[in-house]
């Protein structure tokens, strides 16, 4: 009998389009770093007519919640579980304000190895966790803020076989630059000035590091001033101070002293950028805003992009790009309570209906 079964073709392996398949040679990866990938990445830059009409200029959004699971986060957690298994760990960890440990456990299912996670009791977005159940992680809740679970990340990171996911450990940037290289390959140039949630300041230290390795390669002309967003309540670069209690509907980045601060600190000062703040209100009206203008449902920290473009009003610049990091699926509950949203109660009947219509 033949080796190859008559009338079905042969199994052909799907090719890897995740980010170290596009970007190996700036990535620190080699032939011998078994790649875990869910095909990350390569996220749509969707062009915005109507915050360009607002904005005065271009306006695109990455919308990195359509990664595999939802959020930008996928991007550093490819290199870091790869480079995890590579080092022999058997166990992933990290602390999150929910999307890292999506990622981290999805990512680690895909590897064969465990994962736990250390979250905030009470303040993970309900997406989020059913994420972390499902791709089968220790979920662990402490009764504390992300900055505590961190703490406790870091003194459990030094345990033989223990790899830390989270955005300390560099592999994690080293993924998440890749976002940059996406947006300056789509318009063949960095743009003017990029918009971003910050809260553990991971992703705006990676975009930096991002657009910085592009030019230096030539590839772009020129760099953009970084432009990052706190909610008010969790600004600790904002206030230059450590937040004790942040606070935030913006449960991602409800984050009191960040990790990557000093990166955060860098991006700002050597691309010219900004840090601000936008309260809870305008998140809220920034997210809804996104959806109903421009078919585009975001998680509230993301939306804190958008709200920093209407804070700014019509910036010197003429190409913007927005990040906005996370799906709006990951917290259905607080949109559905920001809101007067209930379904319309109509009778069965076409005439009912055309009544409601208008027409
Ligand atoms: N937006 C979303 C949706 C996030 O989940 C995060 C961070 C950020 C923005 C801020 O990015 O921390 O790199 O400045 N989430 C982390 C987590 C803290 O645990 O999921 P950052």
């Amino acid at each position: 009998m033949s080796e190859e079964t008559p009338n079905r073709p042969a199994f052909v392996p799907l090719h890897d389009h995740g980010v170290i398949s596009r970007y190996r040679a700036y990535l620190p990866v080699t032939e011998a770093t078994p790649v875990i990938s869910l095909n990350e990445g390569s996220t749509p830059l969707i062009h915005s007519p109507r915050l360009s009409e607002k904005a005065g200029a271009e306006v695109f959004i990455k919308y990195e919640g359509l990664n595999p699971t939802c959020s930008f986060k996928d991007r550093g957690m490819t290199v870091a579980i790869s480079k995890a298994v590579e080092a022999g760990a058997h166990t992933a960890i990290c602390a999150s304000t929910g999307n890292t440990s999506a990622a981290a456990a999805a990512y680690a299912a895909r590897a064969g190895i465990q994962c736990a996670v250390i979250l905030p009791a009470g303040k993970i977005a309900s997406g989020k966790l059913v994420q972390a159940f499902l791709y089968g992680a220790k979920v662990i809740a402490i009764n504390d803020n992300f900055d505590t679970a961190l703490q406790l990340v870091r003194d459990l990171g030094d345990i033989s076989g223990i790899e830390i996911v989270n955005s300390i450990n560099p592999h994690r940037i080293e993924g998440q630059k890749t976002a940059a290289f996406e947006i300056v390959e789509e318009l063949g140039d960095a743009p003017d000035l990029h918009i971003l949630p910050v809260g553990n300041a991971g992703n705006i230290t990676a975009y930096w590091k991002g657009y910085r390795e592009f030019h230096a390669a030539g590839r772009s002309q020129t760099l953009p001033r970084m432009h990052g967003f706190q909610a008010a309540g969790s600004a600790p670069i904002f206030h230059q101070r450590i937040i004790t209690d942040p606070n935030t509907i913006a449960t991602a980045i409800r984050i009191g002293n960040p990790a990557s601060w000093e990166g955060a600190s860098e991006a700002l000062n050597t691309s010219a950028g900004r840090i601000d703040i936008v309260t809870d209100e305008e998140i809220l009206e920034a997210q809804s805003w996104l959806a109903r203008h421009e078919g585009i449902f975001v998680e509230p920290a993301s939306a804190a992009s958008v709200a920093g473009l209407f804070k700014l009003g019509r910036p010197e610049a003429r190409r913007i790009v927005l990040t906005v990091t996370g799906h709006g699926l990951k917290d259905p509950d607080t949109a559905l309570t920001s809101g007067t949203y209930r379904p319309l109660d109509v009778e069965a009947n076409v005439d009912a209906i055309r009544r409601v219509l208008g027409s």
